[in-house]
């Protein structure tokens, strides 16, 4: 099944969403919901307050895309993180130009540390503690921040910001385009 996303501005968003624990009723089945909402997103992360869930649940999946025909291979690599917890920072800080399925359009140069070392639960609930770095360290820091109530773009500086802002309340007002579906912000 595939959800609806919210979008920046909806109040999910910016809640500090809550562990589960390991009698959380049909955990896989929405873990692989989560992953057939971001695969139809084209997203290579999604975190559960995404989709309107403020639960601590990350997946993220990398496919190959094949540019002759336009299409994507089967996932190279997934991952699910439940209630993932950064427990270390590593290496140096670097940019990389990220993205965000609830801020449709918009590209910014975020700066994070290269590696992390995430403690986190599988779907059998579990335990692993694991060094991530490359693509998964930037995309796992970039959702456990959902799941904190954090968006990149808070992480860009004052000025920025401040030149997105526009661009911003248009996304929060529905004033955006997208090739899959979003989950309106309520009414203020
Ligand atoms: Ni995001």
């Amino acid at each position: 099944m595939i959800y609806p996303i919210v979008g920046f501005g909806h109040p999910t968003l910016r809640k500090v969403a809550q562990p589960i624990t390991a009698d959380y009723p049909e955990l896989k089945q929405l873990v692989s919901d989560m992953f057939e909402t971001m695969y139809n997103a084209d997203g290579v992360g999604l975190a559960a307050p995404q989709i309107d869930l403020s639960i601590r649940v990350v997946v993220i999946g990398f496919r190959p895309y094949d540019e002759k025909s336009d299409t994507y291979g089967e996932p190279a690599e997934e991952h699910v993180l439940i209630n993932p917890e950064i427990l270390e920072y590593r290496g140096e800080k670097q940019y990389f130009n990220e993205g965000c399925l609830s801020i449709p359009d918009i590209h910014e140069d975020v700066l994070r540390p290269e590696r992390v070392v995430v403690r986190y639960c599988d779907t059998d609930f579990v335990e692993h503690t694991e060094e991530f770095s490359g693509m998964l360290a930037r995309v796992a820091q970039h959702e456990i921040d959902h799941l904190d109530g954090k968006v990149f773009t808070d992480r860009l500086s004052n000025l920025r910001r401040t030149m997105l802002h526009r661009r911003l309340n248009d996304i929060a007002s529905g004033r955006v385009a997208t090739h899959y579906r979003m989950k309106p912000n309520k009414r203020k």
